[in-house]
């Protein structure tokens, strides 16, 4: 029977253990009676428990008999901080973790296996930096000036690593020895597996295959900080495979245990039921120095997800601790919109004020935030109107905020005026009201204008309301969760918006969408529960009619509070959106960046875009320098050609846009599309290949990234020269324009600047050698981008045969008509360079500012720089030679210079 335990050759093992043994069930009638019997009666009881609370519930549909969250944890524990045996939360932290980094080393099968890719999914969710590499390559480097790169090591499988050739088993343990890195590993059933075996090279067995129930933790394990033990998870585990340890020696310790289930297919006849299994096992390292923790099945159960984090801040001594704290913001948005039927009674805001007075003593200032559009204030039957009152009768006792006049989207809204005369409205209900909106907090109905950006909303939010913080859930997409994150635009933070499986139509329990049991696995360890377990701070939404009918809001989260209470010693907590705001970008500064994305890429995007904006408005392709390599020939060569159309010049950087390497980004999208002319009237398309040339693109850290994030399929064309001249031309262009340091300074003396020379004399030689280390900015770029998209031109060879190089060009780009340049370009002897056929006979040149006429290179500095720039031509020589892509005459030259 392919899956099923089996006997195996060394089950004898098992004797020295607590291991059952295993045997065909047909022999034990008796047992397989009275566990029919018990297992009818357990279901019987476990019908009653469930439903009982719902006994007095009403066919779904009838209002006023909502489901009652009847959670309870085992035990007595009342406060949050409770602990069964009076163990608090652990500290991981040690000074060991001043010598690792904080990523995390994935070793997986391949880069495809599903336990793999959901250990990656927890850490993506959990913003910890990882790497992941399949098993059987050569490791990568594990130091880094006298620094472990990596802080933890996942292996994906057990027997990955014990197989592992000998010379990578041994670099990676002394690794572990001397780092103090410890390692989780995942010890997976084979279809096949053994049954038993021992582990190569420990003194421990496991047994594979295995069907398991009731799932309790070791209350003393010194793994333990966000999870709580004290409770038994009871009934069956997920997975008939499970693989337990089995182990004699003290450097092992359980970290939790099951209990052997009986099925169709086997009994367990030499020990009952109860006896425990260690299902998580840590190896304190008394054997080989090295810490691990071993898992005896993935995250299919949810308590292993949270032991897999816990395990990862002790192993890591504490460098990869998540804080206890969980900071929980409960939007309704829209309060009085909502269909006749489905809106709020006056018991139901009863009910929120008692259960916000009730979650209050379990989390400090919880109130409820309620998102108003005003126009709709008593729309209601007479009963939901009395509702919409009793709210106001409270309102003191809620917190408020902006939620759109008559819940327009704000990308709806072309006009400035409309959109900030019907905020002001919304503004004005409150006003006359007395409603508390001094929150600085706003949200657009369908998340509209927030992402993507509809400047006109961030515009009228500062004016008519102050707005500092909203939050969405489209940034940068709604799927997968995990990804979303927070950024700042035009001083206003936008912080990640959770879901809680709770929407407008979601209104009784009996008719939630799969299943009531969908909801209530959920809260019990499933989606929601774990949402509120990774994430520090958690903003949810919830509508108003999550509070009428059943109150489903109020039941769902309150048992999933009472089950973060049983299951983890989570601190749960509140505060003002602003306040939340803060700590967010303090917790994730690099987040406070946006970064655009095209719109029409993402479908809930383009559909909360506004209308009359199109994605046709953007480069098709991108000439992205370095500076002086001749990328404004080549820009004015483009310009040329009939079907090709340039960016728009800029006030500021004139031929160039200079949008993804500065400050400009912070202007957002509408800004960058201004530089594109506008598609064709009528249609959404635009009629020649635009394109946008910056030189300041090719060197710059971020800008691959930026890049990418809007243009995927944007091509990219860089043009090069000898990094040796491209330095000198640069500092004679600073000379040009007056630079002081570049007019005070030698080129030799910039160049060859020690790191302890003054700043700006450092900043001028970084500035001027930076860009020409080629190689390594084509390789960032190659992070981002295929190399067929990358088209690399030799800068020499636009100075004496442009024509060629145009030819080029346009068969990279498949562009038609073809524009025969030969018949447009000359040869400029006043110049010297070549030169726009213009009026039939006469030539138009770049201006002075290109193709400068100075000394030439002192022959100190251009020995220096030919050696400077040697290793960097050597890398860029064999980069090019592995893509296939040609080496031009320059380089060739440079690297003969050295032979
Ligand atoms: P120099 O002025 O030092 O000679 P960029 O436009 O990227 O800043 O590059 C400027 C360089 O383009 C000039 O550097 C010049 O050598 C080179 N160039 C190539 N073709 C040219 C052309 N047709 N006209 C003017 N300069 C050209």
């Amino acid at each position: 029977m392919p899956g099923k335990p089996r006997l195996s050759s060394t089950s004898s093992l098992l004797c020295l253990t607590t291991l059952p043994r295993i045997c065909p069930v047909k022999k034990f009638k008796l047992t397989r009676l009275i566990l029919g019997g018990s297992l009818l009666l357990g279901a019987v009881l476990l019908w009653l428990s469930y439903n009982a609370p719902f006994s007095n519930s009403k066919s779904a549909g009838e209002r006023n008999s909502p489901p009652v969250p009847h959670l309870e944890c085992q035990g007595r524990a009342q406060s949050i901080y409770r602990d069964d045996i009076g163990i608090p939360p652990r500290d991981h932290d040690s000074d060991a973790k001043m010598r690792i980094n904080n990523h995390v080393l994935v070793l997986v099968e391949t880069q495809y296996s599903r336990l793999g890719q959901e250990i990656v999914a927890i850490l993506e969710a959990a913003r910890i930096k990882f790497r992941v590499e399949p098993t059987g390559k050569s490791l990568p480097y594990l130091t880094h000036m006298d620094k472990g790169k990596f802080g933890v090591i996942v292996f994906e499988n057990l027997e990955a690593y014990t197989n592992m050739d000998k010379w990578n088993r041994q670099l990676l343990d002394k690794y572990c020895k001397e780092y103090h890195v410890g390692m989780i590993i995942f010890a997976p059933s084979k279809e096949d597996g053994i049954l038993s075996s021992q582990v190569e090279g420990f003194q421990l067995y496991i047994h594979t295959n295995l069907v398991l129930k009731d799932y309790k933790i070791n209350p003393h394990s010194n793994i333990l900080r966000l999870t709580r033990a004290g409770e038994t998870w009871q009934g069956d585990l997920p997975d008939e495979d499970w693989t337990v340890f089995i182990a004699n020696h003290s450097t092992y310790q359980p970290l939790a245990y099951a209990s052997i289930r009986m099925t169709d297919h086997y009994s367990y006849d030499s020990v009952g039921e109860d006896v425990k299994q260690v299902v998580v096992l840590q190896d304190l390292g008394l054997c080989d120095g090295i810490q691990r923790v071993f898992f005896g099945n993935g995250f299919k159960f949810w308590l292993h997800r949270l032991l897999f984090l816990d395990s990862l801040s002790y192993l890591s001594h504490g460098k990869l601790s998540l804080p206890l704290e969980r900071y929980i913001l409960l939007d309704v948005d829209d309060i009085f919109v909502g269909r006749n039927g489905i809106r709020m009674h006056a018991d139901d805001v009863e009910a929120m004020v008692l259960f916000q007075e009730r979650w209050q003593k379990q989390i400090p200032n919880f109130h409820f935030n309620l998102g108003f559009s005003a126009k709709y204030f008593h729309h209601g039957t007479p009963e939901e109107d009395l509702g919409d009152d009793r709210l106001l009768e409270h309102k003191s006792k809620f917190w408020w905020f902006d939620h759109m006049w008559q819940h327009t989207q704000p990308h709806k809204y072309s006009n400035q005026s409309h959109l900030e005369a019907d905020m002001a409205k919304n503004c004005k209900f409150a006003q006359e009201r007395g409603i508390p909106v001094e929150w600085n907090y706003a949200i657009a109905p369908h998340h509209s204008g927030v992402y993507p950006i509809h400047e006109q909303l961030y515009e009228a939010w500062k004016k008519i309301w102050n707005i500092k913080v909203t939050s969405t859930e489209e940034y940068p997409h709604l799927k997968p969760a995990r990804h979303r994150r927070g950024f700042i635009h035009r001083g206003i933070k936008v912080l990640p918006r959770q879901t809680c499986g709770l929407f407008t139509h979601t209104l009784f329990l009996n008719q939630y969408p799969g299943g009531r049991q969908r909801l209530e696995n959920s809260i019990r360890g499933g989606d929601l529960f774990q949402t509120i377990v990774i994430n520090p701070i958690n903003i949810f939404m919830t509508h108003m009619s999550n509070y009428g009918s059943d109150r489903l809001a109020l039941y769902t989260f309150e048992s999933v509070f009472k089950f973060v209470q049983c299951w983890t010693n989570l601190k749960l907590l509140s505060a003002p959106p602003t306040v939340l705001a803060e700590k967010y970008f303090s917790m994730y500064p690099e987040e406070a960046d946006p970064f655009w994305q095209n719109p029409c890429e993402d479908p809930r995007h383009r559909e909360i875009w506004f209308k009359n904006k199109t994605c046709d408005r953007l480069p098709r392709f991108l000439v992205i320098g370095p500076q002086k390599t001749g990328t404004t020939a080549l820009y004015s060569f483009l310009s040329m050609h009939p079907a090709i159309t340039s960016n728009a010049w800029s006030p500021e950087t004139f031929e160039e846009v200079q949008f993804f390497s500065g400050n400009n980004y912070y202007k957002g999208l509408d800004w960058y599309m201004q530089f594109f002319p506008p598609p064709v009237p009528g249609t959404n398309i635009s009629q020649n290949y635009l394109f946008e040339k910056s030189a300041s693109y090719f060197d710059k850290e971020r800008v691959p990234m930026r890049a990418h994030a809007l243009l995927p399929k944007s091509k990219l064309i860089c043009i090069l020269i000898s990094p040796v001249k491209r330095a000198y031309s640069w500092y004679q262009h600073m000379r040009a324009h007056n630079d002081s340091t570049a007019l005070r300074y030698s080129f030799y003396e910039v160049v060859t600047a020690k790191d302890d020379a003054p700043k700006a004399l450092r900043d001028q030689r970084n500035r001027c050698l930076v860009p020409g280390m080629y190689a390594q900015h084509i390789d960032r770029w190659l992070q981002y981008y295929n190399v067929n998209q990358l088209l690399i031109l030799d800068g020499e060879l636009l100075k004496t045969n442009p024509v060629i190089i145009m030819h080029k060009v346009q068969r990279f780009l498949h562009i038609e008509p073809y524009f025969d340049y030969s018949m447009h370009l000359r040869y400029d002897s006043k110049k010297g360079f070549y030169c726009q056929v213009v009026n039939g006979d006469h030539t138009k040149c770049l201006g002075r500012s290109k193709g400068r006429k100075y000394p030439p290179m002192d022959s100190e500095s251009e020995k220096f720089l030919q050696q400077y720039y040697k290793r960097h031509n050597v890398a860029l020589s064999k980069m090019l030679h592995r893509l296939g892509l040609e080496t031009p005459s320059w380089l060739e030259e440079d690297l003969r210079n050295f032979e």
